[in-house]
């Protein structure tokens, strides 16, 4: 665990400071950095206190709670324990008999463009019906249920029947491979999948059926009972006799009114798989009390959330923000959102401006990856560039899943934003459930680039190796001190893996690692996040392992003798996955080492998911080695950048190796 060169660099000056406008201050719920202050004092003060307050105001229980939170066996941390509650009342029911019942609580808009809206109270009987099938098929409180679905209404509605009964979910992005659902489904012991026949891409029509019938032909999927399959598309998909239903013939006959089964607090809520430092992915587990009541407060304080904004977060429900920005705070908090199906560049690079502007988009939250993506588009093609489109009802843009460099937070400001839109950087992980640190919209004046403060009740900090304080002005390790409601319970069937990623014995077994390096601006105190001090990718904002991406390279045992993957600069992407391989043949040149190394890349895309592809492959007789027999990652960071190798070579047991491995073909 180290900061590494990289990130040290990246502490760049920022000058610039954009305070909110007046009348956003008056506004907002959280007014002013006083209003800020206030709610820290508060937690400050009495910890407890403030948590329990929250949770009785933005959460609905069945059953109270009398303790707020039992350390006695942490890290595993308790949240209102021993009250009960469901998700799923708390997202549509408790709408129901207020103004908010005819609101349109999803504007959906499909790949070629076909809009559709729902309003709370249709979407409650939709899900109810739903939730009745996944019943009357024996699915019950407890059962784990995969979901591999594209991005449609009926996405959430399948992880809101399921919370409704008590079922925890685990969804799986749609472009994750056969063997990376099998091992899913195993590993949550899955007794149900609910799948699509195909899904819209980019005018595409993409197979996600076939990939789960592959899936479970792989073998060890035995608990799974019941496959749904929606039908997005009239292309007819493979079906099992006994296993199979489409969802016509699923919800055929079902009533419309299902009563929500309450759960104790701690109850899981769902498994989320996210890649760690070792190859195998973990199943990140969240509760439902502590989760939904961040899942709320955070559309309140983050967003400001007002009863006629249109709040768009462009995420996947198969990522942990299309689950707390998509599936349950946009409806927790009773707001109208907008759900897209298909991407940013289709059928052209405006089409993110243009939604915008045909709904009246007032919350715009998506990633740094896309707002590159698109300003090069705009650059290139002036009639995709925002200017084309009507963006003034816009208020607030966000930002999520990667640093944001200043030259892109700048054009988003300017050319999204028309210099009125505050934009809220949020920094946080699938672990954490929600924001945590970010700047408020109507409180916090924004510096480009830094996610400049944690949110109210978030005791952020940042240490040297051993857990100890370090001042503002030098990088360190990024931890927080308390626990807080929305954090990661357990890795699902491995808790001793969950105490030693998260809570280091090294640093004292009591902060939280977030894995990620940070620095403190010397003036406000404001957090800049520097990158991850572990052995994990960001590419494009989704999370990669280089252990799993290495583990599926030595996997292909007829040509692969060793690889090592680490991760290079990209302006695009963010960063890019490259690999170092050794072959059990002899070193492959011109077209041959370009056959092989597609070969190589599709193989990662069936082992993992396109998304894990390496951009390099680089072939060499053998990795650079310690006399001790270790890699030596640095150099290969260094390799992979192009730089020339400056770091200490002594230790190298082949140092011929680098000549070798420099050389891009
Ligand atoms: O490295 C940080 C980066 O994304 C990691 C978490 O990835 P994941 O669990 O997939 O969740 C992404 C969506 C919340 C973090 O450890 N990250 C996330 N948000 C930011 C960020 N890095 C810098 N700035 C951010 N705003």
């Amino acid at each position: 665990m180290s900061t590494s060169t990289s990130a040290m660099e990246s502490l760049l000056v920022e000058n610039r400071v954009f305070p909110p406008s007046e009348a956003m201050v008056k506004a907002a719920r959280v007014s002013g950095m006083d209003g800020y202050n206030a709610l820290c004092a508060e937690a400050e003060k009495d910890f407890e206190g403030f948590w329990a307050r929250l949770a009785r105001e933005n959460v609905v229980w069945n059953k109270p709670f009398t303790r707020t939170l039992d350390e006695s066996n942490a890290p595993f941390y308790q949240w209102f324990d021993d009250g009960e509650l469901n998700a799923s009342a708390n997202c549509l029911d408790k709408h129901i008999g207020t103004p908010t019942e005819n609101k349109v609580a999803v504007i959906f808009e499909a790949d070629d463009g076909t809009v559709t809206k729902t309003t709370y109270k249709e979407l409650l009987a939709r899900v109810s019906q739903f939730a009745n099938a996944l019943k009357a098929d024996g699915v019950k409180k407890g059962d784990r249920v995969l979901v591999y679905m594209p991005m449609t209404l009926e996405g959430v509605i399948a992880m809101q029947a399921c919370a409704r009964i008590g079922a925890t979910h685990s969804v799986v992005f749609g472009g994750f491979s056969a063997k990376a659902l099998q091992e899913r489904i195993i590993d949550a012991g899955a007794v149900a999948v609910i799948t699509s026949n195909y899904q819209m891409r980019g005018g595409k029509e993409l197979p996600l059926k076939a990939i789960v019938d592959e899936g479970l032909g792989m073998g060890g999927c035995d608990t799974i009972k019941t496959v749904y399959v929606y039908q997005r598309t009239q292309t007819a998909c493979n079906m099992v006799a006994g296993r199979d239903k489409t969802f016509d013939e699923a919800l055929a006959g079902k009533s419309t009114e299902c009563a929500p089964v309450p759960v104790g607090a701690e109850h899981p809520l769902f498994i989320l798989y996210t890649s760690g430092s070792t190859g195998k992915p973990k199943g990140v587990q969240h509760s439902t009390g502590g989760y939904l009541l961040w899942a709320k407060l955070t559309m309140d304080w983050t967003f400001d959330l007002k009863p006629e904004d249109v709040f768009w977060c462009t995420a996947d429900i198969g990522w942990i923000t299309g689950h707390t920005y998509v599936a349950y705070g946009p409806l927790a908090a009773g707001a109208t959102q907008i759900i897209f199906e298909g991407i940013p560049t289709f059928p052209n690079a405006g089409r993110f401006w243009q939604m915008i502007e045909r709904h009246k988009c007032s919350i715009f939250y998506t990633a740094p990856t896309a707002i590159r993506s698109l300003i090069k588009a705009a650059e290139g093609d002036a009639a995709v560039h925002p200017d084309r489109s009507d963006l003034s009802s816009l208020r607030i843009l966000g930002s999520v899943g990667e640093p944001i460099n200043p030259e892109a937070w700048m054009w988003y400001y300017k050319n999204v934003g028309h210099e009125k839109c505050p934009i809220v950087d949020t920094f946080w992980q699938t672990e954490t459930g929600g924001h945590m640190m970010t700047p408020l919209p109507g409180a916090t004046p924004l510096v480009p680039g830094s996610c400049t403060l944690p949110l109210p009740g978030i005791m952020a900090a940042i240490v040297d190796e051993v857990g100890n304080d370090i001042p503002n002005g030098t990088g360190g390790i990024l931890v927080v001190k308390r626990p807080w409601p929305s954090m990661i319970r357990t890795i699902w069937n491995d808790p001793e893996r969950f105490k030693k990623s998260y809570f280091p014995e090294e640093m004292g077994g009591k902060l939280y690692l977030a894995g990620d390096g940070a620095v403190r601006s010397a003036d406000r105190g404001y957090f800049r996040i520097t990158g991850r001090i572990d052995d994990v990718l960001n590419v494009s904002g989704h999370r990669m392992g280089t252990m799993e991406i290495e583990s599926a390279l030595v996997s292909k045992t007829d040509l692969v003798a060793e690889a090592a993957v680490v991760g290079r600069p990209d302006d695009l992407t963010g960063e890019a996955i490259c690999a170092f391989v050794v072959l059990k043949r002899p070193m492959p040149k011109g077209d041959e080492a370009k056959a092989i190394a597609k070969e190589l890349r599709d193989w990662v895309a069936k082992e993992i998911g396109p998304i894990a592809k390496p951009k390099d492959i680089r072939f060499g007789e053998n990795l650079p080695k310690t006399r001790s027999g270790k890699i030596m990652r640095r150099l290969l960071r260094s390799l992979a950048k192009g730089e020339a190798v400056t770091q200490d070579t002594s230790t190298l047991e082949n140092p011929a190796i680098l000549d070798q491995l420099g050389q891009a073909y």
